[in-house]
């Protein structure tokens, strides 16, 4: 049984983390694919909407896989270190809206791997945390940067520095995640956001979301810049054209990613 599968439901593309036996861990080999799996995204038209989830009910993901690390010694251990991050960032970078379906807990690398996605929807029950501090390390695949930019710098210095775990509501009190619902709810919940994303402009979303994303470190001025660049590549698209020519026409657009 292949560790990752990929499916096409309608013009979302469902990649399950599939080790359910380990909670989901992310393993080199499990990396690497994850690396494939994001550049083969970027080139196809027929995939408008990236859904992440884990196999069984147990976890999301459990993180990097710790027993795969134990018999490698600290010198080799950074092309593991690479693979990880390397997974999450590329998978951060697409320009694709992308979904977290958090059938269960994340941990370390598995929060990571969510908190890259632009969505986070978990289920009852499950817990989040950075727990690499009480593994003798620190979160080393975007936690320490990307977390404080989610809830801010003092919750995410208590939850990073603490190694402590929340729980899925708590993670919706703070922000971190969207929405939270019952297991059994989970794939309805994830369709309806799809169908409300199948309502915006495939263009107009990644253009906001890249806005959004490179400028928010920068000064309002300079982020104010960023936007005009992006908006510049909705302004000449037809699907422009198509939702202004819908909305006078009173009908739903239909989009085309162009
Ligand atoms: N890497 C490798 N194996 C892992 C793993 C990880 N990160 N997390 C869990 N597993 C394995 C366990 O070793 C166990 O294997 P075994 O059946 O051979 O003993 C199996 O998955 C089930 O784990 P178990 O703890 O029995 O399941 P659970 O459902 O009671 O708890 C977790 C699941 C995820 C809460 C718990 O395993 C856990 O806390 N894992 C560590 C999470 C973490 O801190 N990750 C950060 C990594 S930087």
């Amino acid at each position: 049984m292949s560790e990752i599968l990929v499916e096409l439901h309608g013009h979302a593309l469902w990649v399950t983390l599939n080790r359910p036996e380990v909670r989901n861990a992310l393993s080199r080999s499990v990396n690497l694919r994850l690396q494939e799996i994001a550049l083969e995204i970027e080139n196809r038209d027929d995939v408008r909407v990236v859904v992440i989830t884990g196999a069984g009910d147990k976890a999301f993901c459990a993180g990097a896989d710790l027993k795969e690390r134990r018999g490698i010694d600290a010198a080799d251990a950074r092309p593991f270190i690479n693979a990880i991050s390397g997974a999450i960032n590329d998978l951060g970078a697409l320009r694709k809206p992308t979904i977290a379906a958090m059938n269960g807990s994340a941990y370390g690398g598995g929060l990571e791997l969510a908190m890259a996605c632009d969505f986070r929807i978990t289920v009852e029950g499950a817990e989040v945390g950075l727990t690499e501090t009480r593994l003798g390390i620190m979160p080393g695949a975007g936690g320490t940067q990307r977390l404080p930019r989610l809830i801010g710098e003092a919750r995410a210095k208590e939850m990073i520095m603490l190694g402590r775990r929340v729980t899925a509501a708590r993670a919706l009190e703070i922000g971190l995640v969207h929405q939270v619902v019952p297991r059994a709810s989970l794939k309805a919940a994830v369709q309806a956001w799809i169908a409300e994303l199948d309502l915006c402009a495939p263009l107009g979303v990644s253009a906001a979301k890249s806005a959004i994303e490179r400028g928010h470190a920068t000064s309002l001025d300079a982020g104010l810049d960023i936007e005009r660049e992006c908006y510049e590549t909705t302004l000449f698209s037809e699907d422009r054209d198509e939702g202004l020519a819908a909305f006078a026409e009173g009908r739903p657009p239909k989009y085309q990613g162009r």
